[in-house]
């Protein structure tokens, strides 16, 4: 059974940290700390290296240690037990643009993602089901571009075209040519983002229905589902889409120019979780929400070593003392086989056998 094994991290001015060295147990490894002492920054720079983004939602100048131009970050891993260290590298600047390289040769953004898999999970995700839709699309966005590297240009252009559009629906006259330029580009763009996107969506729901049968006994059956305006149930057609998508255009076109804003797409879309078909965000209870997401976030641990083959690094960042005993046990029953990396805040709290454990104070990252 093969995993990825994330060997050593070095962080500079990035966060918190002057300077990092870190080197990890290919099994569990356990952050300790009292609060604001940088156990959570440690989670983001390696989970950067899978989505080329913050999970915390903030720019890179924000990642770059207070007073400095630039931040450095790298990481080596292993795919396999038998095949070579891999390297990583990012520089972070205030000035110039991100650089990125994969074994010392500069890449770009596509090639880059998809190399190195991880999966977090962390408290913020239990807020996913009863947030808003803007987290639970970002959400899919992250997991979509980790797995499909493509799917973050379709996006990015997706999205200048939305703001170029917008932009021309704010004019008093928008040009009808360029708008129409536009809309034609918005379609066929915003229909792959909603392929790419349902398409997860579909493959990660039969393992969840499966895992949250598991953790909660037969009582309900959960169901997920992505919700777009051009289709009550998803069907892989491209023709189709693309056709529902400019007949709702074209149903909204006066709505569009009165608000100055493009109405409909896939940056409205949402991803909806049913407990024997009733929708979860009115109905479920705290304990079947955490239930909801440690299903989802194993589901996408199972689909990335599905798709690459090795299990992806698992990182647990605060979020044991959140889940019950019994979420705890099945947890640990389908985290067993990856490399781990879990915070916490009480030493005493929790304890694994062979597991290797670190102090952070004040940035400063010694083992124990
Ligand atoms: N760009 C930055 N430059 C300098 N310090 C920063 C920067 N960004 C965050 N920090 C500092 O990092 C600390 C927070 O680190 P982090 O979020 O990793 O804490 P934590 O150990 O996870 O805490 P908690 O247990 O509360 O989650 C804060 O003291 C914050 O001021
Ligand atoms: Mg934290």
């Amino acid at each position: 059974m093969f995993k990825i094994y994330l060997q050593n991290i070095k962080l500079s001015q990035f966060r918190s940290y002057n300077y990092l060295d870190l080197s990890f147990s290919p099994s569990t490894n356990i952050l300790c700390g009292k609060n604001a002492q940088g156990k959570t920054n440690i989670i983001e720079a390696i989970h950067y290296f899978s989505t080329l983004k913050s999970h915390r939602f903030v720019s890179d100048k924000e990642l770059i240690l207070s007073d400095c131009d630039a931040a450095k970050m790298q990481i080596t891993y292993q795919k396999t037990p038998d095949s070579r260290m891999e390297k990583m590298k990012i520089g972070l600047s205030k000035s110039a643009k991100r650089e990125l390289s994969l074994n010392d040769v500069k890449t770009d953004n596509a090639s880059f993602l998809g190399e190195f898999h991880s999966v977090l999970f962390s408290p913020e995700d239990l807020n996913l089901i009863k947030g808003d839709k803007e987290q639970r699309r970002r959400f899919l966005d992250a997991d979509v571009c980790q797995i499909r590297p493509r799917y973050y240009k379709i996006l990015k252009y997706y999205n200048s075209i939305l703001r170029n559009r917008n932009k021309l629906l704010k004019e008093e006259h928008p040009d009808e040519t360029l708008l129409q330029v536009y809309t034609d580009k918005l379609v066929e763009f915003g229909t792959e983002v909603i392929i790419y996107r349902a398409l997860f969506v579909e493959r990660l729901k039969e393992t969840a229905k499966k895992i949250y049968a598991e953790i909660a006994g037969e009582a309900e059956e959960l169901n997920l589902r992505y919700e777009s305006e051009f289709f009550d149930t998803f069907v892989e057609d491209r023709a189709v889409i693309r056709e529902a998508f400019h007949q709702k255009l074209s149903e909204v076109a006066k709505e569009e120019h009165l608000f100055h804003t493009t109405r409909v797409g896939p940056h409205r879309d949402d991803l909806e979780f049913y407990l024997n078909d009733k929708n979860a965000k009115i109905y479920a209870s705290q304990g079947q929400q955490r239930t909801i997401i440690l299903a989802l976030k194993l589901s996408e641990l199972l689909f990335m070593k599905e798709l690459t083959g090795s299990y992806p690094v698992l990182l647990l960042d605060d979020i044991l003392s959140e889940l019950d005993k019994t979420r705890q046990e099945s947890l640990f029953s389908y985290i067993k086989p990856c490399q781990t990396i879990i915070t916490i805040t009480d030493a005493q709290a929790f304890r694994v056998e062979g597991a290797k454990t670190f102090l952070v104070e004040n940035s400063v990252v010694t083992e124990q």
